[in-house]
């Protein structure tokens, strides 16, 4: 078990196309994958993606509660479980753009709102060697889009159409409480 330290905004690893996993059973890859849960873990956050932790492959992890999915897109919505994702290809289902709020562990303390497609099919592998074949709509597709553009070197203020709504998260705190 080790918790690996995650490259922040403006180191040269982010902004890099990552390479695909030949050999997804590979031992260093599975090691790979349980260091990059326990970060996960450690930092509580949604998802994360192999060049967060330095290392430039195409491998991204993520979940979304059903409470997080109904808070964002309506009480029947459910989430998403835990899933390793080895190699993902996205297809746009639903060309419409939906704007959300998101954040990134590569970027602490700020979030800002984000355009992305409404509905998407997302294909890969799990660590097991499975396929994985699903659609995703509202923000279980914004979670798969976030962490695999980080693969294609893309972080979301590259996505976003209005800068003026990246803010550090304290201050959206400080509204919500009135201080
Ligand atoms: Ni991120």
């Amino acid at each position: 078990m080790a918790i690996l330290k995650i490259a922040r905004m403006g180191h040269p690893i982010l902004l890099q196309p990552a390479c695909k996993i030949n050999s997804p059973n590979a031992l260093e890859v599975g090691r790979l994958i349980e260091d990059m849960i326990d970060t996960l873990e450690e930092v509580s956050g949604a998802g994360l993606a192999a060049p967060q932790v330095h290392a430039s492959l195409r491998l991204v992890m993520f979940h979304v509660p059903n409470k997080k999915a109904s808070i964002e897109d309506g009480e029947t919505s459910e989430g998403c479980p835990f899933t390793v994702l080895i190699n993902p290809r996205i297809e746009v289902v639903d060309n419409e753009l939906i704007d959300g709020t998101e954040a990134c562990l590569s970027l602490p303390g700020l979030a800002g709102i984000v355009p992305r497609y409404r509905r998407i099919r997302y294909t890969g592998w799990d660590h097991l060697g499975n396929a994985i074949d699903r659609t995703a709509h509202g923000y279980h597709a914004r979670v798969v889009q976030h962490e695999c553009d980080h693969l294609d070197g893309v972080l979301y203020p590259m996505r976003m159409k209005d800068l003026s709504t990246l803010t550090f998260t304290s201050e959206i705190f400080r509204k919500e409480v009135g201080v």
